[in-house]
């Protein structure tokens, strides 16, 4: 049977029964297996890749690798990104305050920042320059008497005036214009920092008493005139007037009023 087969005829009809099929795919698969074998992975999609794509692909890896090689920079978010941002929490969601501490904090904290008005002279350490500008750290007219304080702070002072056993005798400006929240908080501050301890607080209320003294003694002025070392001791060697408040007393650090127990504030 194997001599009797023969080529097929293109002009014939396939299959015809001059063919045997089993042949016929034999003599093709034998003789071109290689071509059949391309075909077949050509239909499948998975033909040989372009040299071009090659070539193309290896220059993008190249460019992208000397970006980021030259710090990323093209990748960098830097630019979105800010330093110390807390996102706010959503309002109604979380705890939401009132931010509370104890008043003598609560004050001292808002002091510092008026203290700014006064470091330029006084130091940001409190200790006066040693020649021109007197200490507040251990000075007698910072611990003692608030009355004293708070007139030194709102009329300012000149002339003579004996400071921790040295005698001054410069011109220090009115540090007006102050609120009663303001003064009693640089007046706090100063008596508990720069080596100071009084441990007391000066209310807002003890303050707002001697804005009223200030407002007497400008007398309808604008200004009122600077006091002196023996005004001073004279007249002001007290207290200011107002109720008493145990520094410890927790209160709302922006209203400066006393949160009655935690939670009962909303
Ligand atoms: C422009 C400079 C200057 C500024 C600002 C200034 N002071 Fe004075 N202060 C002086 C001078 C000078 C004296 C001494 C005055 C004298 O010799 O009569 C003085 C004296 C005092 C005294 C009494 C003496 C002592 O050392 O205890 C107190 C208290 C005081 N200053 C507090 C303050 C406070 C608080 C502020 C800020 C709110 C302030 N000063 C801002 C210059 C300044």
């Amino acid at each position: 049977m194997a001599d009797s087969y023969k080529p097929v005829d293109p002009d014939r009809p396939d299959l015809d029964e001059g063919t045997n099929v089993v042949r016929a795919h034999a003599a093709v698969l034998a003789d071109n297996a290689a071509v059949v074998r391309e075909r077949r992975v050509r239909e499948n999609g998975l033909e040989p890749v372009s040299l071009w794509v090659i070539v193309s692909s290896a220059f993008a890896l190249l460019v992208a690798g000397a970006v980021l090689n030259a710090g990323g920079a093209l990748f960098s978010y830097g630019e979105y990104k800010v330093d110390g941002y807390v996102q706010a929490a959503a309002p109604g969601g979380g705890d939401e305050g009132p931010y509370t501490a104890p008043m003598i904090d609560a004050l001292s904290k808002n002091g510092a920042k008026i203290y700014a008005k006064c470091a330029g002279c006084h130091g940001p350490d409190g200790m006066g320059d040693g020649a021109q500008f007197p200490p507040l750290g251990g000075s007698e007219w910072v611990t003692g008497d608030t009355q004293r304080l708070a007139m030194i702070i709102m009329n300012g002072v000149q002339g003579e005036i004996s400071v921790k056993g040295r005698t001054w005798n410069g011109n220090m400006p009115s540090q007006m214009v102050l609120n009663d929240v303001e003064l009693a908080s640089v007046m706090t501050y100063l008596r508990n920092n720069f080596g100071n301890s009084t441990g007391d607080i000066v209310t807002p209320e003890m303050a707002g008493a001697a804005l009223e003294l200030y407002k007497e003694r400008a007398d309808g002025a604008a200004v009122a005139p600077q006091v002196t070392e023996a005004e001073l001791n004279a007249d002001h060697g007290k207290m200011l007037s107002g109720e008493v408040i145990d520094p410890a007393t927790i209160v709302d650090l922006e209203t400066l009023q006393p949160v009655e127990a935690a939670g009962a504030a909303e």
